[in-house]
C-alpha cells in the first residue's frame, strides 16, 4: 500500500537537494508532484524522474518571494491536478556573512525567501485546503532556528520565524483537517553547502558519524505528509544525526 495514493504535493525548491528527494520519495509513494524552483532548468530532472514512475508531474518555475507568481503557479497546479493535498515549503538559500559585514540587502533577501516565501505559499493554498477539509503543510526550517549559527544571523532569524509561524498557523487551523509541521534539518549533503562557511560545517558535524542525506529529510517529511500523522501538528522534527 502506497502512503500517498491519490495525493498531490506542491514542493518548492524541488530542483535540487531536499526538495528533489521529497519529490522522488512522494512520487514513489503514489503522489502527483507540482515541482517549483526559481531555477527553471533544474526542474527537468525532477519532473522526468516523477513521470518515469507514472505519476503526474508539473514544472512550476517561480520565485517564492513573488506572491502573484506563487498564486498563479498554485492555481495552475490545482487546475491541472484537481487538488493539492500537501505543501512542502522548502525553498531556501544560505549565503554566509559576518554580521558586521551584513548589508540590509542581504538581510532583506534572506527574510524574503524564507518568511515571505512561506507566507506566500501557505496563503496561496490554504483556502483550497480548508474547502477540501484536508491538508498537510510541511515547512523546511533548520537547526539554525534553534541553535543560531555563526555567520548566519539572518538565516537563523528567518528559520526561527518559520517555526513560530508554523506553530501559530497549526493552532489557528486546528479542526480544519490541515496540519502544519516543520522539519529542522541538520547538515545535509546538498548544493546549499556550497554557500555555507567551512567553520559552520565543522561546528555541526553530526555525532551520529555521517552527514545527512536528502532522503533522511524526505522520509521525515513523508511521515508528516501521511495519514498516520493526522494527530501531529505544530511540531518541529529535528532531523540532525544528534547534532543538537
Ligand atoms: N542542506 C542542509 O544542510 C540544510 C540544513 C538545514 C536546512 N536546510 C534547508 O533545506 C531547504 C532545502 O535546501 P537544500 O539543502 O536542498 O538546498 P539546495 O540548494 O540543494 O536546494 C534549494 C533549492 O531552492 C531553490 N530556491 C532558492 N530560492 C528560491 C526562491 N526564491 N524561489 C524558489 N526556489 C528557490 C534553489 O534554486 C534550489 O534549487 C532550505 O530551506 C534550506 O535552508 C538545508
Amino acid at each position: 500500500m502506497m502512503r500517498l495514493e491519490n495525493r498531490n504535493a506542491l514542493i518548492t525548491g524541488a530542483g535540487s537537494g531536499i526538495g528533489q528527494a521529497m519529490a522522488g520519495l512522494f512520487a514513489r509513494e503514489g503522489a502527483g508532484i507540482a515541482a517549483n524552483d526559481v531555477e527553471a532548468d533544474r526542474l527537468t530532472a525532477t519532473v522526468e524522474s516523477v513521470s518515469a514512475l507514472g505519476r503526474k508531474a508539473l514544472a512550476l518555475p517561480f520565485d517564492v518571494t513573488d506572491l502573484k507568481a506563487v498564486q498563479a503557479g498554485t492555481d495552475r497546479a490545482i487546475g491541472e491536478f484537481g487538488h493539492i493535498d500537501i505543501l512542502c515549503a522548502n525553498a531556501g538559500i544560505a549565503p554566509t556573512v559576518d554580521f558586521v559585514d551584513m548589508t540590509p540587502e542581504a538581510w532583506d533577501r534572506m527574510i524574503k525567501v524564507h518568511l515571505y516565501g512561506v507566507y506566500n505559499c501557505c496563503k496561496a493554498v490554504v483556502d483550497h485546503m480548508i474547502e477540501r477539509g484536508h491538508g498537510r503543510i510541511i515547512i523546511t526550517s533548520s537547526m539554525s532556528a534553534i541553535n543560531g549559527d555563526i555567520h548566519l544571523t539572518h538565516y537563523s532569524a528567518a528559520k526561527a520565524g518559520q517555526v513560530g509561524f508554523a506553530r501559530a498557523l497549526a493552532r489557528e487551523l486546528c479542526g480544519t483537517g490541515i496540519t502544519v509541521n516543520v522539519i529542522a534539518p541538520g547538515l545535509t549533503k546538498t548544493n546549499i553547502l556550497g554557500e555555507v562557511d567551512d567553520e559552520v560545517i565543522r561546528k555541526y558535524e553530526p555525532p551520529i558519524g555521517r552527514i545527512g542525506q536528502p532522503d533522511d529529510q524526505a522520509y521525515a517529511a513523508l511521515y508528516l505528509a501521511s495519514e498516520e500523522a493526522s494527530f501531529v501538528t505544530g511540531h518541529t522534527l529535528q532531523v540532525n544525526g544528534g547534532a543538537f
